[in-house]
C-alpha cells in the first residue's frame, strides 16, 4: 500500500480513537495548537460544522465558559455540552444569517469554515463551488466578527485560490496558508489561517 495511504488511515484511527466525529477535527487541532487561534472563553462560529468534529476541538479550547456555534445544512447529533449550540440551515441564506444573530451575545472571536459541496470528482467544478462557498463564509464571517478577530478556511486549491487569499489578506492583517501534518500531501485541500480582522465599519 503506498505510504500516503497508510498514513491517512493512521490519523483516521487516531481520530476515532480520540473520540472525533472527523478526521479533520485532528488537522484543526493541530493548527489550533500552532497558531492560538482560540482560548479560553471565546465564542466560536464554525460553519460546515457536520458531523461535529471541528467542534468539539473547539469546545475543548474554549472550555465551560466560551461558546460554540456550529452551522450545518445537515443535522448535527447533539454534543454534551450545553455551550455548543447547532443551528440546521443554509449559509447562503439570510434566514441562517438571522438564526446566528440570535444565539450570538456578543460579536464573534474565531470564525471556522470547513464549509464543502457534494463532491462530483470534476476537480475544476469541485473547486469552484468550494471556493464560492469558502467566499460566503467570509461574508458570514464579516457580519459577526469582532475587530481583530481571527478565522480558518479550509479551501480546496485551483485557479481561483490566489484571488481568494488576496481577498483574505485585505481584511485580515494576516492570512497565510497552512498544510498540517494530519492532511495527506497528495490532497489538494489547504488551510488559511487568518489573524487580526480589520473590521469596515
Ligand atoms: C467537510 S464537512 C465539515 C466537517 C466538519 N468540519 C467536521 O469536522 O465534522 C463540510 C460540510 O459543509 C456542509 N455544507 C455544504 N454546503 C453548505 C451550506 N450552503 N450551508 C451550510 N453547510 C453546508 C456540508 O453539509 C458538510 O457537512
Amino acid at each position: 500500500m503506498p505510504k500516503k495511504h497508510i498514513l491517512g488511515d493512521y490519523h483516521y484511527r487516531r481520530a476515532k480513537e480520540i473520540g472525533y466525529r472527523s478526521r479533520s477535527a485532528l488537522k484543526l487541532r493541530e493548527i489550533f495548537s500552532k497558531h492560538r487561534i482560540v482560548r479560553k472563553g471565546d465564542v466560536v462560529l464554525d460553519l460546515g460544522a457536520a458531523p461535529g468534529g471541528w467542534l468539539q476541538v473547539a469546545r475543548e479550547y474554549v472550555g465551560e465558559k466560551g461558546l460554540v456555534v456550529g452551522v450545518d445544512l445537515a443535522r448535527i447529533a447533539p454534543l454534551p455540552f450545553n455551550n455548543v449550540v447547532l443551528i440546521q440551515g443554509d449559509i447562503t441564506s439570510p434566514a441562517t444569517v438571522e438564526k446566528i444573530a440570535e444565539v450570538l451575545p456578543k460579536p464573534v472571536d474565531a470564525v471556522l469554515s470547513d464549509v464543502a459541496p457534494k463532491f462530483t470528482g470534476i476537480h475544476d467544478l469541485d473547486h469552484a463551488r468550494q471556493i464560492h462557498l469558502a467566499r460566503v463564509s467570509l461574508r458570514v464571517a464579516e457580519h459577526f466578527l469582532k475587530d481583530g478577530g481571527h478565522a480558518v478556511f479550509k479551501v480546496l486549491m485551483g485557479r481561483e485560490f490566489h484571488d481568494f487569499l488576496k481577498e483574505l489578506q485585505k481584511h485580515f492583517s494576516e492570512a497565510i496558508t497552512v498544510k498540517p501534518r494530519a492532511s495527506r500531501p497528495s490532497s489538494a485541500e489547504v488551510y488559511v489561517v487568518c489573524k487580526g480582522f480589520k473590521r469596515m465599519d
